[in-house]
């Protein structure tokens, strides 16, 4: 029996790249950088699976350029904005992405932007680099008290949820605002995201990248913070408008911003946020556990799989695929 034939845009966690090897033919792109887009369209042509990553854009002219023969996509992370799923859909592929095994490692990652942005963390690393740290004085480097403050969450699918659980521990009241979501835990639901914005001292946010949540934070949303608070990104950088987060950073008109994602990435070296002291920039390293990467290397894998075994995906986001009878 022929094996199939799959694409995989890197080299993922061996315990993913395993059983695609298993399983397939695999030609993996060995590059630390991504495929161009002019080389995505050649390596996928003739492939039955293609395994890929956030960085990788894939359209109609890429699912095309692969073939009718291509039954399977596997995005390689939770959120999928860099896929066009409804030409996916169009196509009858099932996309594949991978949640849940995430989601601790992300809170867990925004939890300590919350806390380094607050307690001025990286900046103060900063400062002894910089031979500045001369002796102890008592109004060195102050930062922002957790306990008894408003944390703001701004969606609250898992990773919202799991926030909600770690505050419990610092005393933090939790409210959020998310139209679609269910009240659990200690968090309390907003009616509308300027009482939530009006209430908060920290602001996370945990929506997807959609033309919904593009640019929902702008002047206007940083206008009615409160001008000590704090903004926690750790969705997609383009949820952010970076030239109005830099005028209210600048102007202090709130106190600080941490960012595991940026617009785009990576961040140029010029960009103005990065002559910030009151802004935390990691570079999108939400998942990035090595637990967390084995789960999601052998997730995308089985989603990969059974595509090809034209089984139903574990995880599918278009899963109307199965509806249309295509
Ligand atoms: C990471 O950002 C992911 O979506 O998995």
């Amino acid at each position: 029996m022929t094996r199939p034939k799959v694409f995989v845009t890197r080299v993922i966690r061996d315990a993913g790249l395993t059983l695609v090897r298993e399983f397939c033919n695999a030609d993996v792109w060995e590059g630390d950088l991504p495929p161009t887009h002019d080389v995505l369209l050649e390596k996928v042509r003739g492939m039955d699976g293609l395994l890929c990553l956030l960085t990788d854009r894939i359209d109609g002219e890429l699912l095309d350029a692969a073939g009718s023969q291509l039954k399977v996509v596997s995005n390689h992370a939770v959120g999928f904005d860099n896929i066009v799923v409804p030409d996916a859909t169009a196509r009858g592929i099932p996309v594949g992405n991978t949640p849940g095994i995430l989601t601790d490692a992300t809170a867990d990652l925004a939890f300590a932007l919350l806390l380094a942005a607050a307690r001025r963390i990286t900046e103060a690393e900063r400062y002894i680099h910089a031979g500045k740290w001369k002796t102890w004085h008592p109004s060195m480097l102050l930062g922002i008290d957790l306990a008894g403050k408003t944390l703001g969450l701004v969606g609250f699918g898992r990773i919202g949820r799991a926030m909600a659980k770690r505050a419990v521990g610092f005393d933090l009241r939790v409210i959020f605002y998310d139209p679609t979501a269910e009240p659990e835990f200690n968090a309390a639901p907003m009616s509308s995201l300027d009482a939530l914005l009006r209430e908060s001292d920290f602001v996370s946010i945990h929506t997807p990248l959609n033309q919904a949540t593009r640019h929902i934070v702008n002047a206007d949303f940083l206008s009615k913070m409160k001008r000590n608070a704090i903004l926690i990104n750790t969705s997609r950088g383009p949820v952010v408008d970076q030239d109005d987060l830099y005028q209210a950073l600048k102007s202090n008109q709130i106190f600080a911003a941490a960012l595991d994602v940026t617009d785009p990435e990576p961040l140029p070296l010029d960009s103005p946020l990065l002559t910030l002291e009151n802004c935390v920039i990691v570079p999108h390293i939400g998942s990035a556990s090595e637990k967390t990467r084995d789960d999601m290397a052998r997730l995308a894998a089985l989603n990969l799989i059974a595509g090809l075994k034209g089984e139903r995906l574990p995880h599918c986001v278009n899963p109307e695929v199965y509806e249309s009878g295509r």
